[in-house]
This record gives structure tokens, C-alpha cells and sequence, in this order.
């Protein structure tokens, strides 16, 4: 798939025209290859807004392969021939292309006649049109090329993304890149007391392990950006086994994991001139003869006594650990992504990350900066009292509420745990992805891993 930039009309036969009517008193687009294929609808001038202009082109891509369409050529003038559109189009036109034409094949036997793939967008506008700046689309194409490679990471399934494998999929990936990987097995964490993160993967026959990625774009004295991932690489919940169908999507549960090294490889291709480490503690959370069991107290990396409510609230524990061994950097800012709760989807549904931070400056400009983008956020409150919440009976702290209705407010109790770990770090914000681990059926993406929230950390480290 590639776009080209022309100024005047092709008069390719092969292409099809995606032309504004003007005719009609709806705004709509027609597809036509001489005749009319196919009427795309488009929201009122005046009723547009960038969530909706993002809808308004992957729809003509999805439509497009629908229909077998190899080329399509787009005028640029009716595409943004609306109000309330940003300036930088140019990028996210690009990335609403490339994630729309997305699709997991890995395991698709390829039909006879190819599958439906748009070969090429052509677009037509003015040269030096400033909507439309090459450098843009080529900066939208990396990041939504990087987009789409954490959306495979997140799809293929248990049996071929084993911790180990994932180590060996990001090992392959960095190639060619300026990034430095460094991985603890479990003997390694032992030595370090990473008695979290041992303990969410001693029920499973994959080892598990501690991956390490530095990258260097700044002077090396300047404070690093630590970005934690979680990376459970399936998540059965343990012995308090998930019924079905929850377990289902678990293959998906080191999306967060996946976002970060997405992340991490795009500052590196921008060549972004900054520090960046990130950490990702990756385990197969399995139920078996060595699991770790509700009751067990587990001595975590910091010294903590964590009282296991729950075996599935894996995901904080092996994040906990992460966010004390990020205290060696010295990080400027620490920011974790995870799917931590289903309780985070109870309260947002699927269309929003949750984001939880103390500091108020760092919410607002990610909530901005997640408009701005189409990675959205909604933010949850992490007050003081909450963690008393979360204290143990036997042990200092619970991996579970412990006080009051077990499971209210379940996303809040999870980032107050992640907090008893971070208050060293000057900076922290967690977000919990579980609503935006995959994608919804109006947002004409393919089916499964949808990515998030790679874009909204692109920017925010760009700024
Ligand atoms: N990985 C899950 C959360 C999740 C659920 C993500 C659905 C995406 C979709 C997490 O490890 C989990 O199981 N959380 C539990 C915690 C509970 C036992 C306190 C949950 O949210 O139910
Ligand atoms: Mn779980
Ligand atoms: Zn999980």
C-alpha cells in the first residue's frame, strides 16, 4: 500500500475517483470507476470535527477493499472541503489510511484471486498545499506502520506469543534501529527480588521474562522518559480461572507491553531527540501444580508484603515491580500502559483509556493530546483515600479491595496499587487500555488489537 501526491487528474483507467457530490444537498462521496460503485456518506460541512473526519476516511478505505478497489484517487479539496478540521492532516490522513487497511493474515490461507488490497492511494492537490505536506504523510505512515505492528503483536495468539517468543519478536524488530535490549530471565530476577513478576508466571512451563529497551536521541545525562508495558502473554487468571468467554481475548493481554516497544521504535525511526527506556515484565498467568494461590503473600521487589486476593489482578503485580526497577533511571516521567481492569471498560466503555495521575498539568495535556490524535482518554481520580482501601490483613497491602463492596471502583483500586510503587518517581501517570485494547464496530478497523494508545504516546513524547 502506498499514497502518492499528484497534482493534476491521472486519467488512469485502473484508479477509481472518490468525488464529492455537490449536486445533492448531502454531503456525500461517490465511488466510481466510470459508473457509480458506491455512495459514501459524509457528515455536514459545519458538523464535522477531526473524530469524524478520521470515521470519514477509513470508511473510504474500508469500502474500497470491500469493493476490490486496487487504486482509488482522492481529490484533496472535497476531502477536507469541511470546517473544524486541524492543520496537520497530512498525518492523519496518512495514519487513518494505513490503520484502516490493516488486517491480521498470519494465519490466513491466502485465496486464489489475492485478498482485497488497496494497492495504491493517489491523492490530487496543489503543490505546496498546506494541509498536505509530504513530511507528514511520511510521519504518519511510520507511526501507523508501528501502530499496525503492536496490533499484530497483540493478535497473534497464546500459543505463538509466549514470553520468550515475544522477547524474540522485539529482538527482530529493533534491527536497524539505534535501540539497546537487554533481557532478565528468571534467574536474573530472582537475584533482583522481582518476586512479582515471578510469581504471576510460576504457574507456567514458558518462563518468564524482563525486557529492557533504551534509547538514547538526547544527551545520555538528560533524565529518561521510562515507559512500562505490561506483557502477559496470555491471561487464564490463574487459579481463580477466568469462566468462559473472558478468557478469550487474553492473548491480548500484553497489548501495553506491545504499545511500548511500537512507541519506542517509531521516537527511534523520527529520531526524536530523546531518552527513552522501557520496561516490560512479560509472564503467562496459568493455572498448575506451582501456580501461586489467593492467600499467598508475595515479597515484592521493594520490599512490600502483597497479600494475593486474586490471581487474576496479576497485571498490577508484575507492573509494581517494574515501576521499582525503573527508580534506577531516575526517570523524569513514568508512564505505565496496561490492560489492567474490566473494570476500567465498566466505567468507559469501549471508547476511552483510562488515565490516572496526581499531577493535573500531565492529565490535561493528555487528554488534549488524545483528542488531538484519536487515541482517546478519560481521566479517573487517585485520591489519597482510596488506598486505604487496598490495605492487607496479614500482609502491608492487598492485590484486591479489601474493605467495603469487593470490586467497586475496581480500575481506581488497581492504579492506587500501582501508586504505593511509584511515589518515588517525580512524575507518573498509569493507563489502563482494557477499554481500547481492541477495536469497536463503528470505527472501520479490522476486528481485534486496535493499537492504542501508541499514537497518543508518540505525541506526548514528541511535546
Ligand atoms: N487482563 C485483565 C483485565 C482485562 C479484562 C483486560 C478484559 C481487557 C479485557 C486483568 O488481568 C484482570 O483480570 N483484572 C481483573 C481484576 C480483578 C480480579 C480484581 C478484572 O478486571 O476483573
Ligand atoms: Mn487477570
Ligand atoms: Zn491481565
Amino acid at each position: 500500500m502506498k499514497i502518492t501526491v499528484v497534482d493534476r487528474r491521472t486519467g488512469r483507467k485502473k484508479c477509481a475517483s472518490v468525488v464529492f457530490d455537490e449536486k445533492i444537498r448531502e454531503n456525500r462521496f461517490v465511488v466510481s470507476n466510470g459508473k457509480e460503485l458506491l455512495v459514501i456518506k459524509a457528515p455536514k460541512r459545519a458538523d464535522m470535527t477531526m473524530r469524524k473526519w478520521i470515521i470519514l476516511v477509513r470508511t473510504i478505505i474500508q469500502e474500497a477493499k470491500k469493493y476490490n478497489l486496487k487504486c482509488i484517487e482522492i481529490v484533496w479539496k472535497d476531502l477536507v472541503n469541511f470546517d473544524n478540521l486541524d492543520s496537520e492532516l497530512g498525518q492523519i490522513f496518512a495514519e487513518a489510511v494505513y490503520m484502516a487497511h490493516y488486517e491480521f493474515r498470519k494465519y490466513k490461507t491466502p485465496p486464489k484471486e489475492g485478498f482485497g488490497d488497496v494497492a495504491e492511494v493517489v491523492v490530487i492537490a496543489p503543490k505546496n498545499t498546506k494541509t498536505l505536506k509530504r513530511q507528514n504523510i511520511k510521519k504518519g505512515i511510520t507511526i501507523a506502520t508501528q501502530v499496525n505492528f503492536c496490533r499484530d503483536l497483540a493478535n497473534t495468539p497464546g500459543c505463538d506469543m509466549t514470553p520468550a517468543r515475544f522477547v524474540g519478536a522485539v529482538r527482530k524488530a529493533i534491527k536497524g534501529t539505534k535501540i539497546k535490549m537487554r533481557v532478565l530471565d528468571e534467574k536474573q530476577m530472582k537475584r533482583k527480588k522481582m518476586h512479582g513478576v515471578l510469581a504471576v508466571g510460576q504457574g507456567s512451563k514458558n518462563q518468564s521474562r524482563f525486557i529492557i529497551l533504551e534509547y538514547i536521541g538526547a544527551n545520555p545525562r538528560q533524565k529518561p522518559v521510562c515507559l512500562i508495558g505490561k506483557g502477559v502473554t496470555f491471561d487464564t487468571g490463574g487459579i481463580d480461572t477466568k469462566p468462559h468467554p473472558h478468557a478469550l481475548d487474553m492473548m491480548m493481554d500484553m497489548s501495553g507491553g506491545a504499545a511500548t516497544v511500537a512507541t519506542i521504535i517509531t521516537v527511534a525511526k523520527l529520531k526524536l531527540k530523546k531518552n527513552i527506556v522501557v520496561l516490560i515484565p512479560t509472564v503467562e498467568n496459568m493455572p498448575g501444580g506451582s501456580s501461586f494461590k489467593p492467600g499467598d503473600i508475595v515479597k515484592m521487589m521493594d520490599g512490600t508484603h502483597v497479600e494475593i486476593g486474586h490471581t487474576d489482578a496479576e497485571g498490577r503485580l508484575i507492573l509494581a515491580d517494574a515501576l521499582t526497577y525503573a527508580k534506577m533511571y531516575k526517570p523524569c516521567t513514568v508512564i505505565d500502559v496496561a490492560t489492567l481492569t474490566g473494570a476500567a471498560m465498566v466505567a468507559l466503555g469501549e471508547r476511552a483509556s483510562a488515565i490516572f495521575t496526581d499531577d493535573d498539568d500531565l492529565a490535561q495535556k493528555t487528554l488534549e493530546t488524545a483528542e488531538s490524535v484519536g487515541d482517546y482518554a478519560w481521566r479517573l481520580p487517585l485520591w489519597d483515600e482510596y488506598s486505604t482501601e487496598i490495605t492487607g490483613n496479614v500482609g502491608d497491602i492487598s492485590n484486591i479491595r479489601t474493605k467495603g463492596q469487593p470490586g467497586y471502583g475496581g480500575a481506581i483500586t488497581a492504579a492506587v496499587f500501582l501508586k504505593h510503587f511509584a511515589k518515588e518517581h517525580k512524575q507518573w501517570m498509569h493507563i489502563d487500555i482494557a477499554p481500547t485494547m481492541t477495536a469497536v464496530f463503528d470505527e472501520q478497523l479490522a476486528k481485534g488489537a486496535k493499537g492504542s494508545p501508541v499514537r497518543l504516546l508518540v505525541k506526548l513524547l514528541e511535546q
